[in-house]
This record gives structure tokens, C-alpha cells and sequence, in this order.
């Protein structure tokens, strides 16, 4: 039902971005409050290119919660959805707009119902993390329209609540998720590690790997991986925790070296976590591993390495690179091997496709006189339609609220979705 005439509508909107973990998350101790078994970092992703906008509408005249994602609505019935809400309700404070007559008391958030509709700028099916965004997102926007006090600690555990890996979408740059001891979980919160001009000559590129294979969800996956497999408990208590120490001297120093072999070693752990899983889990296919070849190939033949890989629950690679001039030998390299099959290079690359000039590709032609990686001794065979397309992104910044009312996703007189 839409907002009956006469009555207000009340909304706000922010934008959330996705990250990528650096020391993986995988495996928890308590599922329903999503407590993990160990500490984890990530990297905050530019969400000019990748991140969920949510905008949440109330009015007396709602009579339930509703939410919309990507124009089609969903149910909001989950666990995880709904402990977001009432946690976020639980916080509410007293809010008032005087010249459009608004008057809410902390109490009356209770009584009233939301209307949410999100949409992310990236596709959903990707596999690239959407709700870590989304709950970040969800949460955010809430606080705010719910007048909650900014408390980005509190935030993220909330966060955590909807999807784990959400708890670090809350801030920009550099995050540590503390797994926390507590077992109501009001110490496993998300801090922020350096923001994002700390580092920012890092540029990263994500190959988003054509996957037929229907992928194990995360939940199924780390709960058989915590019931089934000694190398993640191994992982958990003996390596990870000396790991994140040395991750974020490496983030503080800039030494690129130390984060690149950690960042790869802790990808090749997480996957050999899964491989050690009963029945085993195979996140990556044949084109992750020829990447992994590639980038390994290439940072022993220079001695030192040029360019980290890390690939979460899925078959996509994302490369992070010292800085742009690598990021551009790293494209040539890529498109040698992984040349797009159509003829219009600027939608096989999203994001910032000023590298491509950087790189030196300025057409198809380009490509297609591209020289073999010299450190490659492998036949001399491509592997086109293998790469769906390339995304070059920065580092970026935490959740930010939308103050350009036309940017809302939620119509203000009828209180529904755009173009619904
Ligand atoms: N899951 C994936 N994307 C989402 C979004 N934008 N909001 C909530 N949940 C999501």
C-alpha cells in the first residue's frame, strides 16, 4: 500500500561499499549471532564502481515493513534482516522536522513501519561480496533516518548481524573485523586500520571469471569447513593470529611486499581450507588458477612481487597491484591470455578505464598485437570468453548519506519505488 494522502513520508538515503578480505573470514563460532572463528582484514573498494544504495522511507500510513532490491520486492521475514531492525529500533532516538511538521519520539519507531528499496551498481550474480554492501547499507540508512547515535563500532556489530563480512563495509581504507571473546558478541565489531588516502597509490583489478557451476553459499560452506575440517581450526588458533599482526605492520609501513605474500597465502589457506572440507569445496576453477600462475609466475621472474591475489568464495580474482604503472603491465598481461570476445574494449573494462590508455590498449587492434608474457613458458594459447570482464577500482571510502533528495530510490508522495 502506498502513503495515504495527507500523511507525511519521511526518508533517507546512503550508499555502502563492498570489501575484500586480504585475511580471510571463513568459519563461525556462534551462527546465529555470526561470531567468527578468527580475526579478519579487508580492503574498502571505491564505491563509485561497487556499492549498494538503500533508501528507507517511514510514515504512519505503512502498514508493514516492506523492501525492494533491485525493483523487485523481497521478503524481510529473514533472521538476519529482521535482527538488524530490531536492533536498530532498539537504539532509535527522539527525531523532529519542524517545517514539515514531524514529530517522532524515540518510542514511537516501535509503531512505525519502513519502506526500503536498495539497488546495487554492480551485478548482484557477480559474486563480488553484494551483501556485505547491502547489509552495511541497510543498517547505515537506518541508523540515520532513525536518529541512532553515531557510533561506527556499535554500527558494524549490528552489521555483522546481517551478514558477517557487512561489519567492515562500515568503514573506508583499511579494516580489522576483531573476532572478540564475548559470547553475546558485543565485542566482535569492526575497526578502522588507516583510511583510504593512507595507501592510495594500490590499484586493483578484478577478473570477473565466467562461471557455469552453480557455487557452494558461504553459510553451507564454512559450516561444513568449522564440522569438518582440523586444517581450520589449525588455521584459526595458530596461524591467522600472527598473521593479522604482521598484516597491519604491512599496512602501516606500505611495505607491499609482506602485504602481497600475506595477502596470497591467506587466499591459498582459505582455499585449502575448503579443499580440506568433508565433502571437499572447490571455489576456484581452471581460469583462477591459470591467474594464480600468471601473477606467480611474474612476481618470481622479478624477484619481488609486483601484484597480491586474494579470491573469496567464488571463482573471481582480485589483484591488487603496488601501484598504477604495475597495474598497467598487469592489464597486458591479462588481456594476452584473456582477450574479450567482441570488439569493444571499453565494456570488457569497467570502472576506471583511464588504465587502458595507461596500458597502452587503445583498441581491439591493441590487444590483439599484444606480446606473450616473456616469463610465461607455457604454449602459447589464449583462453578468450574465459573472463567475463575486468573491473580497475581504488581503494575507497566507508558508507555516506545521500543528500540529493532526487537520488532517492522511494517516490516521497507515494512512499514506493520509483518507476514500480
Ligand atoms: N543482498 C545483496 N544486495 C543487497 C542489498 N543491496 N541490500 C540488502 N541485501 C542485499
Amino acid at each position: 500500500m502506498a502513503a495515504a494522502e495527507g500523511q507525511w513520508v519521511l526518508m533517507a538515503t546512503g550508499r555502502s561499499p563492498t570489501n575484500i578480505a586480504v585475511i580471510k573470514y571463513w568459519g563461525k563460532r556462534d551462527e546465529a549471532l555470526i561470531l567468527p572463528v578468527n580475526d579478519s582484514i579487508s580492503v574498502t573498494l571505491d564505491p563509485d564502481h561497487l556499492s549498494a544504495t538503500t533508501t528507507v522511507a517511514v510514515s504512519p500510513s505503512f502498514p508493514s515493513d516492506r523492501m525492494w532490491l533491485n525493483g523487485k520486492e523481497i521478503s524481510l521475514s529473514g533472521g538476519r534482516f529482521q535482527s538488524c531492525l530490531r536492533e536498530i529500533r532498539k537504539r532509535a532516538r527522539d527525531f523532529e522536522d519542524e517545517k514539515k511538521g514531524i514529530n517522532i519520539k524515540r518510542e514511537d519507531w516501535e509503531k512505525l513501519h519502513v519502506h526500503i528499496a536498495s539497488y546495487n551498481n554492480f551485478p548482484t550474480a557477480a559474486g563480488l561480496a553484494s551483501s556485505a554492501a547491502g547489509l552495511a547499507c541497510f543498517v547505515f540508512t537506518l541508523g540515520k533516518i532513525m536518529n541512532v547515535k553515531e557510533d561506527y563500532g556499535e554500527l558494524s556489530s549490528i552489521a555483522r548481524q546481517g551478514s558477517g563480512s557487512a561489519c567492515r563495509s562500515i568503514y573506508g581504507g583499511f579494516v580489522k573485523w576483531c573476532m572478540g571473546k564475548k559470547d553475546d558478541g558485543s565485542d566482535s565489531i569492526a575497526v578502522q586500520l588507516a583510511d583510504e588516502t593512507h595507501w592510495n597509490d594500490l590499484v586493483i583489478i578484478i577478473a570477473v571469471v565466467s562461471s557455469k557451476q552453480k557455487e557452494t553459499s558461504s553459510t553451507s560452506g564454512m559450516r561444513d569447513s568449522v564440522e569438518t575440517s582440523p586444517l581450520l581450526q589449525y588455521r584459526a588458533q595458530t596461524v591467522v593470529p600472527s598473521r593479522v599482526l604482521k598484516m597491519e605492520e604491512a599496512i602501516k609501513n606500505h611495505d607491499f611486499e609482506s602485504f602481497a605474500k600475506l595477502t596470497c597465502a591467506d587466499s591459498n589457506q582459505f582455499h585449502a581450507v575448503c579443499l580440506d572440507t568433508s565433502p571437499p569445496i572447490f571455489y576456484m576453477n581452471d581460469t583462477s588458477h591459470r591467474i594464480i600462475s600468471l601473477v606467480e609466475k611474474w612476481n618470481h621472474s622479478e624477484g619481488t612481487p609486483q601484484v597480491a591475489y586474494t579470491f573469496d568464495a567464488g571463482p573471481n580474482a582480485v589483484l591488487i597491484a603496488q601501484n598504477r604503472k604495475t597495474a598497467a603491465l598487469l592489464l597486458r598481461k591479462l588481456l594476452y591470455y584473456f582477450p574479450p570476445e567482441d570488439k569493444d574494449l571499453s565494456s570488457y573494462l569497467v570502472g576506471d578505464k583511464s588504465i587502458l590508455g595507461d596500458a597502452g590498449l587503445h583498441s581491439i587492434k591493441d590487444v590483439e598485437a599484444l606480446p606473450a608474457p616473456p616469463e610465461m613458458k607455457i604454449p602459447d594459447q589464449k583462453f578468450m570468453g574465459d573472463v567475463s570482464y575486468f573491473i580497475c577500482i581504488r581503494l575507497g571510502a566507508g558508507p555516506k548519506v545521500v543528500a540529493d533528495e532526487s537520488q532517492a530510490l522511494i517516490d516521497a508522495v507515494t512512499g514506493l519505488p520509483k518507476g514500480l
